[in-house]
């Protein structure tokens, strides 16, 4: 392969000031981050400890293998929503390595309104789960939990992708053979109860874990009858009684110990063959990618320029090279693992469409797992694009995304804006796993381009009533949807919404793809299979 030649000057003055201006929404960035994991009432804190309960993040450091990362998924969920009282939803879930296996971990927040369960707990808990669907992943649930925030019960009962399909997605995955384990660390009420219930294998932790389906308030209100927590669902009752536990533990960390020893047996099926080469860094230094990272959107940036700080010995085997080059298209190693590479370089014209189409197929004709790079305004628009048929070439990029059948990964590094998302493997196309940058941004269209539109409906509408659109009412339009989008356009809009998996440092991108990758081999890539492209 050929190593990607950098035309970026590290030293002029407009790369230091994207520099500068990066690390400030980076340092911003990571204060939220601490701020999720950390900033907890004193009072919370305290009665946790007390009760000699390690916290939500410290069971999982004990519960993987030692010196392993841990990828925290959507660690800003309902970032600036609900006044800030549910730091990551009240609930950390991610990819981890337990004895060599990668398995993915759920685990309750107890000192974030006692564990319980809003809107975005909630999808946090099903994306995760459909992590493990997607890459034959086993579920660790660290359960300690209220069950459902009770305000807010018509957003998280009764919908199909609410509380309920926890159980029903549990059911499914142990049908495939995909291990459930619950480990009873705290409270489990109500349909909580059935998180332990449903898992192959259940430990609970002696006199910290109860699992009841009505706690002793609701039972002594129902029946009269008055009994303690301990009495009613402890872990003694549990693994001597009624069977609803497997595992007696101790404490926190002899529940975790057991739960590592369930997988020092664990015998999973056969994975996926991917061929790995020795991992190399790249030759441009990952951090240049400070002075990289789009933050005036008006400047464009080479993303060839990005690849070449992301790929292994920044090596790249481009498709295509002269050919549509607002889409760069090509074969990398991404520590070890190859991936084919999708980068926006522009707007998509149909000849970009045919090519990212044309790649997308190699690409599942050799099984090898895409990555792809948004920074996308979108599709070329226009009375000749349109005459071309645009809209026709348009759609087999976005068959091809659709019914690709390799695992998908995606980076928006900048902008993603229209049908671009669309084709560039946005949420929508199930890529595996959808990463963000804390610079990127995620609209319909640019701010700009909506209060555009909107003041020219609002005028043909006023025409057409023989009036004018005044100034001050076009400002006021424009100010208002600027803002509009200026907020619901930003990468924290998005993660606290689960539109995405999380927001990353861009040096940790190599990483993180390469950790997806392996958890994607758990699973046999299936073959292409296409329906019709419209030709
Ligand atoms: N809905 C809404 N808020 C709840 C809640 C629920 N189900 N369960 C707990 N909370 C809130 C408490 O009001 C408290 O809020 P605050 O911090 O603003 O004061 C916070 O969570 C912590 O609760 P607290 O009872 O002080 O903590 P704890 O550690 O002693 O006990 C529980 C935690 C979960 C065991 C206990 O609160 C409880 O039994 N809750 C009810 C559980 C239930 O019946 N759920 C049924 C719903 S499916």
């Amino acid at each position: 392969m050929k190593r990607i030649v950098s035309q970026v000057k590290t030293s002029s003055a407009e790369f230091k000031e994207n520099k500068t201006a990066f690390l400030e929404i980076l340092s911003e960035y990571r204060e939220n981050l601490e701020n999720v994991a950390e900033k907890r009432s004193e009072s919370s804190l305290k009665k946790h400890r007390s009760r000699g309960k390690l916290l939500a993040r410290e069971r999982i450091d004990l519960l993987i293998d030692p010196n392993t990362p841990f990828l925290e998924l959507s660690a800003l969920a309902a970032f600036n929503m609900y006044e800030n009282e549910f730091p990551s939803a009240g609930i950390i879930t991610g990819i981890g390595v337990i004895h060599g296996n990668e398995v993915i971990i759920i685990a309750n927040d107890a000192t974030v309104k006692g564990g319980t369960y809003i809107k975005e707990s909630i999808k946090k808990h099903i994306r995760a789960q459909k992590i493990a669907f997607d890459n034959r992943l086993p579920c660790i649930y660290l359960v300690d939990s209220g069950g459902i925030f009770l305000p807010e019960q018509s957003n998280v009962f009764p919908d199909r992708f609410d509380f309920g399909r926890f159980f029903y997605n549990q059911a499914r995955l142990s049908g495939l053979r995909i291990p459930q384990i619950a480990i009873v660390m705290g409270s489990c009420t109500a349909g909580g109860a059935y998180v332990p219930a449903m898992s192959d294998e259940t430990i609970i932790v002696r006199d910290q874990g109860t699992i009841f389906i009505g706690g002793p308030p609701l039972v002594k209100a129902a029946t009269g009858e008055e009994v303690t927590a301990e009495e009613l669902g402890g872990a003694f009752v549990h693994t001597h009684k009624s069977g609803v536990a497997d595992h007696l533990a101790e404490n926190d960390q002899h529940a975790l110990q057991i739960c590592r020893n369930i997988f020092e047996n664990y015998n999973p099926e056969q994975k996926q063959k991917l061929k790995k080469f020795s991992s190399e860094e790249p030759f441009y230094s990952p951090e240049e990618l400070y002075g990289l990272a789009p933050i005036d959107y008006r400047k464009s940036v080479d993303s060839k320029e990005i690849i070449a700080r992301m790929v292994d010995g920044s090596l790249f085997h481009e498709f295509k090279e002269n050919y549509a080059p607002t889409l760069i298209t090509g074969f990398a190693r991404i520590m070890g693992y190859p991936v084919g590479i999708l980068a926006n370089n522009g707007v998509i014209y149909s000849e970009t469409s045919l090519k990212g189409a044309h790649f997308i197929e190699l690409c599942g004709q050799r099984k090898i797992p895409i990555l792809f790079l948004q920074n996308i305004t979108g599709f070329i628009i226009g009375k000749q694009y349109e005459h071309n048929g645009i809209v026709r070439d348009g759609a087999k990029f976005v068959h091809a995304v659709a019914n690709a059948n390799v695992p998908k990964f995606t980076v928006i590094f900048g902008g993603s804006f229209g049908a671009g998302n669309y084709a560039m493997a946005g949420r929508a196309y199930d890529p595996k796993l959808l990463f963000m940058w804390p610079n990127s941004k995620i609209s319909v269209m640019g701010g700009e381009q909506a209060a555009d539109v909107l003041i020219t409906v609002k005028q043909d509408q006023f025409k057409a009533k023989g009036e004018e659109l005044s100034i001050e009412e076009k400002e006021k339009i424009k100010s208002e949807i600027l803002n509009k989008y200026n907020n619901e356009g930003s990468a924290y809009y998005s993660t606290a919404r689960l539109w995405d998996d999380g927001i990353i440092d861009p040096i940790d991108t190599r990483k993180i793809i390469a950790m997806g990758i392996a958890a994607s081999l758990n699973k046999e890539y299936p073959d292409p299979n296409y329906g019709v492209f419209r030709m």
